[in-house]
């Protein structure tokens, strides 16, 4: 059922375990046998090193006495000892394409169900209604549908949760604000129309005015208030132009999903609103277990190790002094909800780093509650998205900068470029190579990042089709299609490996890393690091440019060697385009 094949790499660790079991105690045997990609040969094992000191022997000696039993094994045809004593391992090119063999069968590409029976919760994009969607809302929103998709690839069920800001005292100042200047109403504005491109910007800007008004007027505040009040107790009226505003920031934000390829729509709206109704029992049960205690009129959990820069312990705020609940309280009934209800085995919080101490403290109280026990729950977190001048990505004008219109710029250079490379295309055609390469370009360029580290935002380097870019893999996708094109014309298109070739250099350093690209999803699942996969495909694209540069596919001498090659295109071809959906990035056939 659990479709798998065995890399080689784990191949190699059997046969070193097997070598240790024939000379070492038992106990000592079934240690990891530490086997790497390597340099110096196909794999290094470093166990020796490793084991020497418990063996009561010196590394070299160790390794001495593990080589005759590894180079006993039929497909392994050079075990040879350096330095102190690592294990340099060489496998057969026979060895090699049976395992290609082997991968090129299966659909998923002999990748291993490593997440199967995880219910995985993922928290991402999250982002404000009655706001536009800033480059703030990029990484979230990259990140967390690559986790996705990787996760739900290696056989997790994964829970897409959107927990947009759709709740609190700004929708009473909005909405309030509404009211008295029914005149200013975004519906009163020629981009007002419901699921106009511009409708959230004339929102946006209402949001302003009523925050202008609200810090600048006690009395209006104080109206403001009460319109809080009147929509948490669900006065018709009120609930009524929430909702419409909801409506229409929805609205938006799905055309930004859209227009990325994210997975989020509809259903996976879960937003603040949504846990407003469990927020009393939430606050009652924490009292029952006397985790939350009273402080100046407030219901707080305090945590001894968590402490502001005068050193007063800092509380995670679950009831404000007005009986108001916060963010603070909704997260305490959203883990406990997808916990709980949900099942989640996993729980990832796809968000910020400046949200590092809201989580650390929201966890806390989950265990403390009881409710989070031997499930792993990740605040998957990354850094800020910079400009390039090394400081928060913005505007010109020091604002902060719309998706839409990054992505529009991004658009606007790949066509230039396009344009630049086949001056003769038409316009249609040249937007339909020009979409799909801007949004993959700024695609890769975050999920190529380190996820914790700050990026730089270029569009130029983005769209570039040199380097480590999204634009570079799809055209090397593009360049395998071709020449497979190519071969089907001249009747020379049968993909067959051959088991009895003799590989060149280039094809086994090829055919190698399309063996780590299970080991390649595995880490991603684990780390949660997206980055992986975006530097493996690169290497792997490398790896053919060099490959096809070395040896005449079309040209090969004989009919093997084409139909070998052209299987090593075609698993190649799969492998990227696989690889590249995981990341959600379209791999197309032309370009
Ligand atoms: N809407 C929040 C923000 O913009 C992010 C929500 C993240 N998820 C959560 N469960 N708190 O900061």
């Amino acid at each position: 059922m659990v479709e798998q094949v065995r890399s080689l790499v784990s191949e190699v660790e059997q046969a070193v375990s097997a070598a240790m079991a024939a000379v070492l105690p038992a106990e000592l045997a079934e240690q990891d046998p530490l086997v790497r990609r390597s340099d110096h040969a196909d794999f290094q094992s470093n166990v020796a090193l490793a084991l020497a000191k418990k063996a009561r022997e010196k590394p070299r000696d160790l390794a001495e006495r593990l080589q005759p039993h590894l180079a006993a094994v039929p497909w392994i045809t050079g075990v040879e000892l350096s330095g102190p004593g690592f294990l340099n391992i060489t496998v057969a090119d026979r060895a090699i394409i049976r395992q290609l063999t082997q991968r090129a069968e299966q659909p998923r590409l002999g990748v291993a169900e490593s997440q199967s029976g995880q219910v995985v919760v993922v928290d991402y994009s999250a982002p404000n209604i009655a706001k536009e969607m800033h480059v703030g809302h990029l990484r979230t929103t990259l990140i967390g549908d690559a986790l996705v998709r990787v996760l739900g690839f290696l056989g997790a069920e994964v829970i897409r949760q959107n927990h947009v800001g759709d709740w609190g005292t700004q929708f009473g100042m909005l909405i309030q604000y509404i009211v008295e200047h029914p005149e200013a109403s975004w519906r009163n504005t020629e981009v007002g129309q419901v699921g106009h491109e511009d409708a959230t910007s004339a929102l946006d800007a209402l949001y302003r005015a009523a925050r202008a008004e609200f810090d600048a007027d006690a009395a209006f505040k104080e109206r403001a208030q009460r319109r809080v009040v009147a929509l948490q107790s669900g006065d018709e009226e009120t609930v009524e132009a929430w909702r419409e505003i909801v409506n229409e920031s929805e609205i938006a934000f799905q055309r930004i999903y859209d227009r990325l390829g994210v997975l989020l729509n509809h259903d996976d709206l879960a937003g603040e609103s949504r846990y407003n109704a469990l927020l009393g029992d939430v606050v009652e049960e924490l009292r029952r277990k006397g985790i939350v205690e009273e402080s100046q009129g407030a219901l707080v959990v305090f945590f001894d190790d968590i402490q502001g820069p005068e050193g007063d312990r800092v509380p995670l705020l679950v009831r404000k002094r007005d009986g108001g609940y916060g963010y603070g309280a909704t997260d305490l009934a959203t883990i406990r909800y997808r916990l709980q209800e949900l099942k989640a085995t996993r729980a990832l919080y796809v968000v910020d780093a400046r949200q590092a101490q809201h989580f650390d403290m929201v966890f806390r109280v989950a265990r403390r509650a009881g409710w989070l026990t031997d499930q792993d729950v990740v605040h998957v977190q990354f850094g800020t998205v910079l400009g390039s001048d090394g400081k928060p990505f913005k505007t010109r004008a020091g604002g902060t900068v719309k998706l839409a219109d990054l992505l529009d710029d991004a658009l606007r250079r790949a066509r230039e470029i396009v344009a630049e490379k086949e001056p003769d295309l038409a316009a249609t055609e040249l937007d339909e190579i020009a979409e799909p390469a801007s949004v993959g370009a700024v695609k890769y360029a975050e999920l190529s990042s380190v996820r914790t580290k700050d990026y730089s935002f270029d569009v130029d380097r983005m769209v570039s089709f040199n380097g480590a870019t999204g634009v570079y893999l799809q055209y090397m996708h593009t360049r395998i299609k071709s020449i497979q094109r190519r071969a089907a014309e001249a009747g020379v298109g049968e993909a067959r490996f051959a088991s009895d070739l003799a590989l060149q250099s280039q094809e086994r350093a090829l055919s190698l890393l399309l063996d780590e690209f299970n080991a390649t999803c595995k880490v991603v699942a684990d780390t949660l690091e997206p980055h992986r996969l975006a530097g493996y495909l690169y290497g792997l694209a490398r790896a053919f440019s060099e490959f096809y540069e070395a040896c005449p596919v079309l040209k090969a001498e004989n009919d093997d060697i084409l139909a070998n090659r052209l299987a090593l295109c075609a698993l190649t071809a799969r492998t990227l385009a696989q690889g590249l959906e995981l990341l959600g990035i379209a791999a197309p056939e032309k370009m």
